[in-house]
């Protein structure tokens, strides 16, 4: 039985109904809310309805500019197709699959097309929530072409300039029949309208705890270029003997990794950012402190949330000596990695909900490397990466590797740098007490 879970608690099921021009995040909101939520164990689901349009049309009909021309009827007619196939398996989900938060990705610029999703959710007794994405300011709407002609499926096999032309002909001829969310038009509607990110942010009817807690979140968010960075601390004395927790001091190698990590940093960075100022957060002990201390960076800060797993009772015994002294547990702990929690500790559920606001200023943040522990690392990784609850504790992260994670419009990137300082494995398959790993399951 979920220990958390925002929807048990309401009974509400909320379809968020993007409003926006192409090229002003609404992907990348829409798939972020869809990751926040669905860590946070709330069943989400974002249907992007340009999908269903690149279904439907297969190779039949060259998709340019010209499909989204306002009086193309050919094109408006497949549009139609396309959303209405979104909403139907939408609401097919919300009943089949008890989905609490649909996310619906599209344009959705006429207030005709709101008027008709509107009626949709009411009759399914679906809360519907307006998020519109605003934006007039140049330099983000480039950083977003950019992005979305790189990485959107639209484009990604044509060529650079005539993507470029494409796209910004599709958001003028989207403007010719954009009607924006209008506090005194749409007064009577749930909505959270962005105007230039967040320097601005209207809300209008927010009733329900869920749609509060995605207000919230979305107003920490930006869509700024960023990386983050995550490690775990170099090898530990206790890593060397097999102990779980405690505050142990980094083992000769570990030192090597902590002395290594600046030159990986800038590595990773690239010649060209190599001079980039980055924040490091570690945990308050003893074993991430030192590996960032031959960082040359100034702002570090510590935070208790970013402490290792508590192993309670289990704290600075070995995995044997675990199944030995507590075999019931063990086996617990094997068969339900996320939800078991140790005597007196915690499970990495509890991890989860302690890294909810560590999760919210990551989102405020930029460039942050993050030194933290196994088990936090893995929970971290999972929200980033969408990792699902039942393969997050079985992820491999090991010791002596830097984590780059860049996010995009449509997906994280993820590249890992090795350190090639050897240390322990510290990885537990299901069914043994053994460390060691016949292979790595995601990493
Ligand atoms: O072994 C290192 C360690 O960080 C322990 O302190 C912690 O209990 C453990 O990893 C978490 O990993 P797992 O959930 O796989 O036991």
């Amino acid at each position: 039985m979920p220990v958390y879970s925002i929807s048990h608690v309401e009974n509400v099921r909320v379809c968020v109904v993007m409003v926006g021009l192409p090229a002003r995040g609404k992907s990348l909101i829409s798939q972020k809310i869809v990751r926040y939520l669905s860590w946070l164990s709330i069943n989400s689901k974002c249907f992007n309805v340009g999908n269903y349009r690149r279904e439907l049309l297969k190779d039949d009909i060259p998709i340019d500019a010209n499909f989204f021309h306002p009086d193309n009827i050919d094109g408006l007619k497949y549009r139609q197709q396309a959303i209405d196939g979104a909403i139907e398996d939408m609401m097919r989900w919300f009943s089949d699959e008890n989905g609490v938060v649909g996310i619906l990705d599209a344009t959705n610029s006429t207030r005709e097309r709101r008027e008709m999703i509107l009626k949709l959710c009411r009759e399914n007794y679906i809360e519907p929530m307006f998020l519109e994405s605003w934006c007039d300011d140049d330099e983000l709407i480039l950083q977003n072409i950019l992005d979305v002609k790189t990485t959107s499926p639209d484009y990604i096999t044509k060529p650079n300039e005539f993507a470029m032309n494409d796209f910004l002909t599709r958001i003028k001829n989207y403007e010719k029949s954009y009607e924006t969310m209008d506090s005194t038009l749409d007064s009577d509607l749930t909505f959270i309208k962005l105007v230039n990110v967040n320097s601005q942010i209207i809300l209008n009817r927010i009733e329900s705890y869920l749609e509060s807690r995605i207000v919230y979140y979305v107003m920490n968010l930006h869509i700024k270029p960023r990386c983050i960075w995550l490690s775990r601390h170099g090898e530990s004395e206790f890593n060397l003997t097999g102990q779980i927790g405690g505050d142990a001091n980094l083992s000769e190698r570990g030192w090597r990794y902590a002395k290594k990590l600046p030159e990986l940093v800038v590595k990773s960075l690239g010649e060209e950012h190599k001079h980039t100022n980055l924040t490091v957060w570690t945990s308050t002990l003893k074993r991430t402190q030192q590996t960032a201390s031959f960082l040359p960076y100034k702002k570090k800060l510590q935070w208790k949330a970013l402490d290792e797993l508590d192993a309670g009772e289990c704290d600075g015994m070995t995995y044997e000596e675990i199944e030995q002294t507590f075999p019931e547990d063990f086996k617990a702990r094997d068969d339900n990695k996320y939800e078991y929690r140790y005597r007196g500790g915690e499970s990495y559920r509890d991890i989860v909900i302690r890294l909810e606001p560590i999760i919210m200023e990551l989102e405020r943040q930029e460039n942050i490397l993050i030194i933290t522990h196994q088990a936090v690392l893995r929970c971290l990784y999972a929200y980033f990466m969408n990792v699902p609850q039942e393969e997050s504790p079985w992820m491999s992260i090991p010791l002596h590797t830097l984590i780059k994670l860049e996010p995009r419009a449509y997906s994280t990137l993820v590249t890992r740098i090795k350190a090639d300082i050897p240390a322990v494995s510290t990885y537990k398959e299901k069914g043994t007490s053994q460390l060691g790993e016949a292979e790595s399951p995601l990493l």
